[in-house]
C-alpha cells in the first residue's frame, strides 16, 4: 500500500481514490517546501551550548578521571537543566600531553574514557531525550605519539610531509642545529623541535608533543565523517586559525612592541602574521560546511537538499578563532552564499572583561553592540562566558554576578555557551605546582605557572557532599576538588529553595518561549550601574531583564531612564540568589520606579506591555 502511494500515484486507472492519493502526495511535498523554505531555524538556535569536560564531569569506574559512562549517567541531569546541546571537549585516544588535545587516534576513544560502545551507548542516551551532542575536532595537529607522525619521522611515504618539516637554518658553533626562524609556541618557548631521526625540526603551534599537521598535503575529511556515521550532531573546531603557516619558513614574526612582554619565550611577545588565520583557512572551512551539508541520513535527503538550516538533522559547526580585530573573527561565519561556520565563538565577554571592576554596563553594552554590528547578514550570535581555557566567572568576574551574567547571556538572542558547572557558580580551584597537569602551567615554572596554569577552571563536577564531591568513588581524583564542594555542590543548590542552578533551570525554560526564542531586543536603560534589556513579541508576554553590575545595592527609577514607556509596576520571574529581600521575591508585583538591587543583581519581571515613546 505504501509503496503504490509513493512509487505509483497515478496508478493504471484514475479512480476517485487515486486523486485522493494524489492529493495526500502534493499536501505532503507543499507542507515540505513551506517549511524548508519558511522556518529557517535550526535546532542549536534555540539550544544552550553546554561543554563538558570529560576527564572533570563524572567517574563511574573510580579511577579518579570522568569518563563517558559518567555522562551519560547524568543524562537526566543535563534534560532537567533544560540544555539541548552537548559539546564534549576530547576524548580520543591520546597520551593527555594537553588533556586530551593530542590525539595520537582521531577515530577511537580513549580507554581512559570508555570505548566507541560507551559512545553509542551516550549519543543514543541524549539523542531519546531530544539532547544534541556536538564532539571536539582538533585537526590542527595530532600526538607526536599518533602513527602518522612516527611513519613522517621515518619519511614513510604519504606520510613524509604529513607534518611541516624543515631543515635547520644552520648550527651553532658547538654544533647544535638553529630552527629555521623565531616562532613561538602558544605554550612559551620555541615552536620548533629538533629531531635527530630526521635531521629536521617540526613545527609545533602548541605543546612539543602536538606537531602542526601539514594542511597542503592533508585535510582531515574522513575524522570528521567517521564521527557523523555514529550520530554525531556537529563539531568544534579546535585552534582553527592556525591550520596553515606561510610557505616560506624563513620568515621571522615581528616583535610585539605594543605588547611590552619581556620574556621573549612567552607567545605575545611577538607578531603573528605568518601563523595565523593565512587564506587557505576559509577553504578548509567552506570543504567542510560542504560536506556536512549534504551529509545526511538517507531518509532526509529530498529536505536536506532543501534548506539545509531547516533540518532536525542539520549538523552545528561551531570554530574556536581567538582575534583581536572582529572582523578577523566574523568572517569565519562566511555569508549566506558563501556559509562557513554556524558561528565562530564570541569570545569578547572573557577577552575585554578581566575582573570584577571591569564589569559596566556601558562595557557590556559595547561589547553586545559590537557583535551585533559585525554580524554578516542573516547569521545568530553566540555568548561564551567561560570555557577549559579560562578562569571561571565567579572567580574571573565575581561570585555576586554569576546569576546576572547567565541571565544576560541565556535571555538575549543567541546561542549561550556555558561552561559545565557554571549553573551552579563553581570557582577556580587553587592547584599547587606538585598538582599542576597543564602543560602551559608547566612551562612556565613553579614561581609563574599560576598566571598561566588552566588547571583552576578544569577540577571536578561538584555533584553533592560526599567524598570527592560525588564526581568520584576512587581514592583520589586526577585534579583536586575545590574544597567549597561541601557547600557548593548540585545536591545543596537542588534543594535549596534559591540557588544559582534553580535560576539557570527557570533561564533555560524561559528561553524556549517565543518572546525570547523570536522576539525583539530593546534597552531601555543602559549606565555604568545597569543594563537592562527588554524582550518582547506581538500577542506573547513581554519581559524586562535588569541588571545591577555595580558594587553596590542601587534603586533604579526606570521610569525616569528609560527611553520605553513602560506600565508602572511588574512580576518577578527569577532573582539573583543573594536578593534575600521580600519585595522582589518571585511573584508579587515591584513598582518600576523604585527597583532595589542589591550589588550584581540580575532580575527577570514580566512586563504587561512596553512600548515605543512617540
Ligand atoms: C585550543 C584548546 C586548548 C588546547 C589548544 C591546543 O586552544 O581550547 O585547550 O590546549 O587548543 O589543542
Amino acid at each position: 500500500m505504501l509503496k503504490k502511494m509513493f512509487f505509483s500515484p497515478f496508478g493504471e486507472t484514475r479512480t476517485p481514490y487515486s486523486v485522493v492519493r494524489i492529493m495526500i502526495v502534493i499536501v505532503v511535498i507543499s507542507y515540505l517546501l513551506k517549511h524548508c523554505k519558511k522556518e529557517k531555524r535550526p535546532w542549536w538556535k534555540n539550544s544552550i551550548v553546554y561543554q563538558i569536560y570529560p576527564r572533570s564531569f563524572h567517574d563511574t569506574n573510580g579511577d579518579g578521571t570522568g569518563d563517558l559512562k559518567g555522562i551519560t549517567a547524568k543524562a537526566d541531569y543535563l534534560y532537567d537543566l533544560g540544555v539541548k546541546t552537548l559539546w564534549i571537549s576530547p576524548f580520543f585516544t591520546s597520551p593527555m600531553a594537553d588533556s586530551g588535545y593530542d590525539i595520537s587516534n582521531f577515530v577511537d576513544v580513549d580507554p581512559i574514557f570508555g570505548s566507541l560502545a560507551d559512545l553509542d551507548e551516550l549519543l543514543k542516551t541524549m539523542h531519546s531525550k531530544d539532547i544534541k551532542v556536538v564532539l571536539d575536532f582538533v585537526p590542527n595537529h595530532s600526538s607526536d605519539e599518533h602513527e602518522w607522525f612516527q611513519r613522517s619521522l621515518r619519511r614513510e611515504e604519504p606520510f613524509a610531509d604529513y607534518y611541516v618539516w624543515a631543515d635547520p637554518k644552520g648550527f651553532s658553533d658547538s654544533g647544535n642545529p638553529i630552527p629555521p626562524n623565531n616562532w613561538l609556541s602558544k605554550f612559551r618557548g620555541s615552536a620548533w623541535e629538533w629531531r635527530e631521526e630526521r635531521g629536521q625540526f617540526y613545527y609545533h603551534q602548541y605543546h612539543r608533543k602536538q606537531p602542526d599537521l601539514n594542511y597542503r598535503n592533508l585535510r582531515l575529511q574522513e575524522e570528521i565523517k567517521f564521527w557523523m556515521d555514529r550520530g554525531a550532531d556537529g563539531f568544534r573546531v579546535d585552534a582553527l586559525k592556525h591550520l596553515f603557516e606561510v610557505e616560506d619558513l624563513s620568515l621571522d614574526e615581528p616583535v610585539n612592541e605594543e605588547a611590552g612582554v619581556e620574556d621573549n619565550l612567552q607567545y605575545n611577545y611577538l607578531k603573528h602574521p605568518f601563523t595565523m588565520n593565512q587564506p587557505e583557512t576559509f577553504e578548509v572551512v567552506r570543504d567542510w560546511r560542504k560536506m556536512m551539508n549534504t551529509y545526511s541520513d538517507k531518509w532526509f535527503t529530498l529536505c536536506r537538499d532543501l534548506t539545509p538550516p531547516l533540518a532536525p538533522w542539520a549538523r552545528l559547526l561551531i570554530v574556536q578563532v581567538y582575534n583581536k580585530d572582529i572582523q578577523d573573527v566574523v568572517k569565519y561565519y562566511g555569508s549566506d552564499t558563501d556559509p562557513l561556520a554556524d558561528f565562530p565563538f564570541n569570545f569578547r565577554i572573557i577577552k575585554k572583561l578581566h575582573n570584577r571592576s571591569d564589569v559596566t554596563g556601558t562595557r557590556l553594552m559595547k561589547i553586545i553592540d559590537e557583535w551585533f554590528d559585525n554580524l554578516p547578514e542573516g547569521k545568530w550570535p553566540n555568548w561564551v562566558l567561560g570555557s577549559h581555557d579560562h578562569s571561571r566567572v565567579a572567580s574571573r568576574l565575581g561570585a555576586d554576578l554569576v546569576d546576572a551574567l547567565n541571565m544576560l547571556t541565556l535571555l538575549l538572542p543567541g546561542t549561550p555557551v556555558t561552561y559545565f558547572g557554571e549553573e551552579i557558580g563553581m570557582q577556580d580551584t587553587e592547584i599547587s605546582w606538585e598538582d599542576t597537569k597543564d602543560p602551559q602551567g608547566r612551562n612556565f615554572g613553579p614561581d609563574h605557572y599560576r598566571k598561566h596554569s588552566r588547571d583552576p577552571c578544569r577540577t571536578p563536577m561538584q555533584w553533592d557532599a560526599t567524598a570527592n564531591a560525588g564526581f568520584s568513588k576512587g581514592p583520589s581524583t586526577w585534579l583536586p576538588v575545590n574544597d567549597n564542594y561541601k557547600t557548593l555542590n548540585v545536591k545543596a543548590q537542588s534543594e535549596a529553595r534559591e540557588s544559582h542552578l534553580k535560576v539557570y533551570k527557570t533561564l533555560a525554560r524561559l528561553r524556549q518561549e517565543s518572546s525570547f526564542a523570536k522576539g525583539k531586543l530593546a534597552f531601555p536603560v543602559v549606565t555604568d550601574e545597569v543594563l537592562a534589556f527588554i524582550r518582547y513579541l506581538e500577542d506573547e508576554p513581554t519581559y524586562l531583564v535588569v541588571l545591577n553590575l555595580s558594587e553596590n545595592d542601587v534603586v533604579v527609577d526606570l521610569h525616569q531612564h528609560t527611553n520605553l514607556e513602560l506600565p508602572p509596576d511588574a512580576s518577578v520571574i527569577t532573582r539573583s540568589v543573594s536578593d534575600k529581600s521580600e519585595e522582589n521575591s518571585p511573584g508579587p508585583k515591584v513598582s518600576l520606579s523604585a527597583l532595589m538591587l542589591v550589588k550584581g543583581e540580575g532580575l527577570v519581571l514580566q512586563l504587561t506591555f512596553a512600548k515605543e515613546i512617540e
